[in-house]
C-alpha cells in the first residue's frame, strides 16, 4: 500500500516535471506603468481626453533572468504554452473587469481602441505568461498589482509632478527605500531639439508566481534611452 502510494506520488511528480519543462521558461514578471503626461506632451491632440493624471498600465511582462522580455507566442518559433487563448477569445472574456480596465489600462492614443491595446498585450505577453488560457486572471492580477498602494509611483518615487528635473539615481534610491527593491525607469525624449529625458514608465519586478506578489530588484534599473546620456545628464522631467 505504501509502495503503491509512493509510486503514484513519483508518477505525479514526474508528470508535473514534464509539464513544467514544456511550459514557458521565464524568471520573473515586470509590471510596467506609464506616466501619460510624459507620453502625450509632444502631441496631446493624439491622446485621449482628459489625459489621465494617474500612472496607467502598460503591461505585465514575463521576463527572462537577464531582463529581456519573453518574445511573443508563436506556434512554431516560440511555442511557450500549448494552445493559449487567441487575442479575440481573450478580450471576449474581459467583460467582468471592463470598467477597471478602461480606467487603469486605457490606450492613450485616441485613434486606437483600448480593446486593441489589450489584444496586443495579450498576444505579446499574456500568451507566454502563467495564464495562457485564463486571460481574466492575467488582467485581474495586473490590475490588482497596479492598484496596490505599495507600488503607487506617486508615493514611492518620493517626488510629485513638477517642472524641475530629477536625477534618475535619486528616484531609483527613493523607490529602493520605499519598496525595498530597485525598479526600472524607462525614459522618453519628447521635445524635439533637446536632449532632456522624461520619465515615461516605472516598472516593478515580481518573482514568478501565480499570482505574482513578492517584489524583487529589476536586473536593469534603467532602459537604453535613459542610459544613452552620460551619467551626469541622466535627469528626468516628471511633468
Ligand atoms: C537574454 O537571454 C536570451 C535567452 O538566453 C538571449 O536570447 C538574449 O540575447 C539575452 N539578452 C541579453 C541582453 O543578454
Amino acid at each position: 500500500m505504501v509502495m503503491k502510494q509512493l509510486s503514484a506520488f513519483a508518477a505525479a511528480v514526474l508528470a508535473s516535471l514534464a509539464v513544467s519543462a514544456q511550459a514557458s521558461d521565464f524568471a520573473f514578471y515586470k509590471l510596467s506603468l506609464i506616466w501619460p503626461t510624459s507620453v502625450c506632451i509632444s502631441a496631446p491632440q493624439n491622446c485621449i481626453t482628459p489625459i489621465p493624471k494617474i500612472f496607467t498600465i502598460h503591461g505585465l511582462w514575463p521576463t527572462l533572468k537577464n531582463g529581456t522580455a519573453v518574445p511573443p507566442y508563436d506556434p512554431i518559433d516560440n511555442n511557450c504554452n500549448p494552445n493559449p487563448d487567441s487575442a479575440g477569445v481573450a478580450v471576449g472574456k474581459l467583460a467582468p473587469i471592463q470598467a477597471r480596465l478602461q480606467t487603469k489600462w486605457p490606450n492613450l492614443i485616441r485613434s486606437v481602441s483600448s480593446s486593441l491595446f489589450w489584444q496586443t498585450e495579450w498576444s505579446h505577453h499574456g500568451m507566454c505568461s502563467d495564464y495562457p488560457q485564463d486571460p481574466l486572471s492575467y488582467f485581474t492580477t495586473t490590475l490588482n498589482l497596479a492598484d496596490d498602494s505599495k507600488y503607487d509611483p506617486l508615493k514611492v518615487l518620493g517626488v510629485q509632478p513638477s517642472n524641475t528635473p530629477h536625477p534618475i539615481d535619486t528616484l531609483l534610491e527613493n523607490v529602493k527605500k520605499n519598496v525595498g527593491f530597485y525598479p526600472q525607469i524607462s525614459c522618453n525624449m519628447p521635445i524635439k531639439g533637446t536632449k532632456q529625458l522624461y520619465l515615461k514608465e516605472i516598472r516593478f519586478c515580481f518573482k514568478r508566481a501565480t499570482p505574482p506578489s513578492a517584489p524583487q530588484n529589476c536586473p536593469d534599473d534603467m532602459d537604453d534611452l535613459c542610459r544613452s546620456l552620460p551619467p551626469a545628464q541622466r535627469t528626468v522631467m516628471f511633468p
